[in-house]
């Protein structure tokens, strides 16, 4: 069958590789991809929220299912776009209707939610311009440091920490007055939590649902987790303190709760679930819900599934994830970005990028490139531009040999975080 992947980051460059390597698809469409998926597929030009240029390539491709990578076109509504289309609604789509994305899309709904289902997560309250007083009076009820969510999507950027009483109480009303545009005019006001943060992920048919590996992502651009927050600087697969005994609390208390909730609700959800949790002490809370997959979480663990991910899309679609099995090899995975310099802020674009044939017994990832059709080079077009994946198995070695490789590819400017698994390493070593 011809599959169509919508996105253009390290994550679909991964999704297209691994879903090369299954027999049962034809053909892959990226719509609009990058540099590296062209390497598994066929680029189209269109945007991920372009529902109408979206259909038109789905019927001249005759494509049979689509997986959607980023959260956008997920709470726009791809999915019921294609279920209400007499000519789409055939297609599966991997990816939940825009009530599930809620769960990403509207923070206010994902913590009812979770309180509606008795799933660990931090106090709150959900604030309007209506009720400032009750957020004003909250803040002096917690502890610092204050977390403050903006409400809908705001390109990864609507969540404050702030150190002290007065500076919460001025960003509150900030947010509600349009600091993240319409995504803050409600704002989540959060208990802090304090522990260690990690990933784990789940495809869901709306009733069976099956684990994949979980990971850490190392957030902020600078060494020793400092300076602003970016997309994600590299990742690691398996987390070594999410050992058996923890992940059976995940399971019991947060990604069956979760799914069962779903259900119950009637929320019709096929595609991927991200729980951002945070390890308290031993216990599992959430941080956030997300629609999709991580990235570079993706770049770290898609190199761990050894059988088959179409059967597994395929299995989610058919509703029959219940009789699917899936393998993971057992080696540690490290992910290093190379990003470009000035990121998070501002930085250049259009740079040739050089090394990547030099790259060994590593797998690379194009997020931000394209193709420089005159001159036959790979450029950089975003912040994030290429990822480098490793596995070995020891941690060390993994990330040594994702650094050594990461160091081989360069373009003006570059700069890649060079301690991504330290912290994990050493907690093997304590
Ligand atoms: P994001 O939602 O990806 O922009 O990231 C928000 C980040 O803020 C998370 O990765 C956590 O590090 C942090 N965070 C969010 N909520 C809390 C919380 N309740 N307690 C502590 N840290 C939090
Ligand atoms: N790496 C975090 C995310 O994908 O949201």
């Amino acid at each position: 069958m011809n599959i169509l992947l919508l996105g253009s980051g390290g994550r679909e460059n991964a999704l297209a590789w691994k879903l090369k390597q299954s027999s049962a698809i034809k053909k892959i469409f990226i719509a609009p991809g990058n540099a590296g998926t062209a390497l598994y597929g066929t680029n189209l030009p269109v945007d991920t929220i372009d529902f109408e240029q979206i259909r038109y390539i789905c019927i001249e491709n005759n494509i049979s299912m689509v997986v959607v990578g980023p959260e956008v076109p997920l709470v726009a509504g791809i999915t019921d776009f294609f279920q209400n289309d007499i000519v789409l609604k055939d297609i599966a789509v991997i990816g939940p209707s825009s009530q599930g994305a809620m769960l990403e899309g509207r923070k206010a709904f994902a913590k009812s939610f979770m309180l509606r289902h008795n799933i660990p997560t931090a106090g709150y309250k959900s604030i309007t311009n209506e009720n400032l007083k009750e957020g004003l009076e909250f803040l002096k009820t917690l502890k610092p440091p204050y977390v403050l969510k903006a409400n809908g999507l705001a390109a990864g950027k609507g969540v404050l920490i702030l150190q002290t009483l007065e500076e919460a109480s001025r960003e509150l009303q900030a947010m509600l007055a349009g600091k993240f545009g319409k995504a803050s005019h409600e704002v989540v006001i959060e208990e802090f939590l304090k522990g260690v943060e990690l990933s784990s992920f789940v495809i869901t048919d709306g009733k069976n649902y099956k684990l994949l590996p979980s990971a850490k992502d190392y957030k902020r651009i600078g060494e020793g987790d400092t300076g602003p927050n970016t997309g994600g600087m590299g990742a690691v697969s398996p987390v070594v303190f999410a050992d058996k005994q923890f992940m059976e609390k995940v399971i019991s208390r947060v990604i069956e709760p979760t799914i069962k909730g779903l259900e119950a609700e009637n929320i019709d959800y096929k595609g991927f679930i991200f729980f951002g949790l945070m390890n308290v002490k031993g216990d599992p809370f959430v941080i956030e819900y997300n629609v999709r997959l991580g990235d570079p979480e993706t770049e770290c663990i898609l190199p761990r599934i050894t059988s088959d991910f179409f059967a597994l899309l395929d299995a989610c679609a058919n509703q029959k994830l219940g009789d699917c099995k899936i393998q993971i090899d057992d080696r540690y995975a490290v992910t290093v970005m190379l990003v470009s310099g000035g990121y998070p802020d501002e930085y250049k674009k259009g740079k040739s990028i050089s090394g990547l044939d030099a790259v060994s017994d590593c797998v690379v990832f194009h997020a931000g490139t394209t193709i420089d059709l005159k001159n036959e080079t790979i450029k950089t077009s975003g912040g994030r531009v290429i990822a480098v994946t490793a596995l070995d198995f020891s941690l060390q070695d993994a990330k040594q040999k994702a650094m050594a490789n990461a160091l081989k590819i360069k373009f003006e400017d570059c700069y890649h975080r060079s301690d991504i698994a330290d912290d994990l390493i050493k907690y093997r070593t304590i």
